[in-house]
């Protein structure tokens, strides 16, 4: 697939540009969406495993989900659309990437500026005093509690909670001032963190969607590129380095 020009000639003249990524980024590295064909939001249900009445219930069951979820992220590596976006990082000056995952790909991969929506699978905090654990966790006597008593849970967003305001504050600004905004791999459903697409296109941004298929926002952005980020996003990058090369 070529890239439109309208694309490539909009990134010539960009300063800023941002990215907003879902869980279809990490797909190609073998960490399962949550919505779609093999989405996991079908087999199971997130009011059982994602919010914190859930994990009162049962921290066990919770604990068991996260820890199995964190052993895929363990043994994933982040794939040629985690890498192409630093590559953006090298060859524009100013790259923020906003996220909706939890797997920690792209600080691994090595983007530099990560605003993160949705927490970090690899932090963890005590619910009762805030202290955090950010190393790994003993489960060998069940649930691991803080010194203080207090239980001891995954640093993650979950349903019927409040983003991170800081990293939220920081995504509104960067979708305000940005020129192009690129949604990549996200369903962009879930709110708050959705509200930034119309931020950005409110602010006059050049909105780009990478995706396999159609979202809610693929009406209102200025150009769709349908198939795998992994594949579309290199395909960007080289396709500016050869422009840089020529001129
Ligand atoms: P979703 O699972 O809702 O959407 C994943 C998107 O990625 C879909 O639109 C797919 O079509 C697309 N996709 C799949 N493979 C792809 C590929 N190789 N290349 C490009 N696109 C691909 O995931 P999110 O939008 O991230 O929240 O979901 C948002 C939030 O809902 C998550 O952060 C999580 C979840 O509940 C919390 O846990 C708070």
């Amino acid at each position: 697939m070529d890239i439109p020009s309208n694309v490539i000639e909009k990134l010539q003249s960009a300063k800023k540009i941002v990215f907003f990524s879902g869980a279809g980024i990490s797909a190609e590295s073998g960490i399962p969406t949550f919505r779609g064909k093999d989405g996991i939001w079908n087999k199971l249900s997130p009011e059982e495993l994602a919010n914190f009445n859930a994990f009162i219930k049962n921290p066990k069951l919770v604990w068991e989900w996260y820890n199995y979820r964190k052993s895929i992220v363990h043994q994933a590596k982040p794939n040629l659309g985690h890498l192409a976006i630093v590559e953006f990082e090298n060859i524009f000056s100013e790259v923020i990437v906003i996220t909706q995952n939890v797997d920690n790909l792209h600080r691994r991969a090595g983007s530099k500026k990560v605003y993160e929506l949705h927490g970090n699978i690899e932090r963890n905090f005590c619910i009762k005093c805030k202290k955090h654990y950010d190393g790994d966790l003993d489960f060998q006597e069940g649930v691991p509690n803080c010194s203080c008593g207090g239980l001891i849970r995954p640093d993650v967003v979950w349903f019927g909670e409040m983003l991170p305001a800081e990293q939220f504050r920081l995504s509104e600004k960067a979708a305000q001032s940005c020129d192009i905004f690129l949604i990549v791999g996200t369903s962009a459903v879930v709110y708050p963190a959705a509200s930034l697409v119309y931020t950005a296109k409110s602010n006059g941004a050049f909105l780009v969607e990478v995706n396999i298929e159609e979202t809610e926002v693929s009406t209102i952005v200025d150009v769709s590129l349908f198939g795998e980020s992994g594949k579309i996003l290199p395909k960007i990058v080289e396709q500016i380095k050869q422009i840089r090369i020529n001129k």
